[in-house]
């Protein structure tokens, strides 16, 4: 366990094209304050639009926490021409003894249907098989989030399966879409 509590205590910062995925820090909390409070954004994860910044400065010193602690965690997606943070993506938990983790992301709606997830989820995945050494990554969306489905299909995740009324979220049961990624899988 080790190695990767040393990963997620120094998390690296990601390059990508337009981006760019680093740690969180606190002054992060208006940006992410920005979108989190969108319901639209919020619709299809576990966790519901914030109502104030504090809820989102909690949200904050909870990665920090993980950070400090060096368990699974999250970047933050900055825009990189604009400096602003845009969105989250990152790991919400990890099995060593699988060598197995999920992933999960969200982003402002601002900036939805520009290939922008598309571009930071290679970037975690490529991540996860070289510098953690997973084996495994999976990714699972709410069947009514097709976007999110487009996402992992991009960046070569294989569809395994519906799982029944997997979630109970904002007062109704979800079937959810598994999706998963071996390192000998051709990634895009
Ligand atoms: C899901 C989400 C991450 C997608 O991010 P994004 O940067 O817009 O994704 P991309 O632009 O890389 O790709 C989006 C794809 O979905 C497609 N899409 C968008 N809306 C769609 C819809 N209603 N039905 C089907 N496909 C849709 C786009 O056309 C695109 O696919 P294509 O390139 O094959 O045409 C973003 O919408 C989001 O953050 N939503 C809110 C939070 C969330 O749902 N997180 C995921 C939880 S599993």
């Amino acid at each position: 366990m080790q190695q990767y509590q040393e990963a997620f205590s120094r998390l690296p910062t990601l390059f990508t094209p337009r981006l760019i995925l680093r740690p969180a820090r606190m002054t992060d909390a208006q940006d992410i304050y920005d979108y989190s409070r969108d319901p639209e954004v919020a619709r299809h994860v576990l966790w519901d639009a914030h109502q104030s910044i504090h809820q989102t400065r909690g949200y904050l010193r909870f990665l920090l926490k993980q950070y400090r602690n060096g368990q699974p965690s999250s970047f933050v997606i900055e825009l990189a021409q604009e400096h602003r943070v845009i969105g989250t993506i990152g790991f919400m938990w990890l099995q060593q003894e699988n060598r197995s983790a999920e992933v999960g992301y969200s982003l402002s709606r601002t900036y939805w249907n520009r290939g922008l997830m598309t571009e930071a989820l290679s970037a975690v995945i490529q991540f996860g098989f070289e510098k953690l050494h997973l084996n495994r990554i999976e990714a699972q969306h709410e069947s009514d989030n097709p976007a999110s489905g487009r996402v992992m299909v991009h960046v070569g995740m294989r569809h395994e399966g519906r799982l029944r009324q997997r979630v109970y979220n904002k007062g109704r049961y979800v079937d959810v879409e598994l999706y998963a990624i071996l390192r000998d899988d051709p990634r895009r």
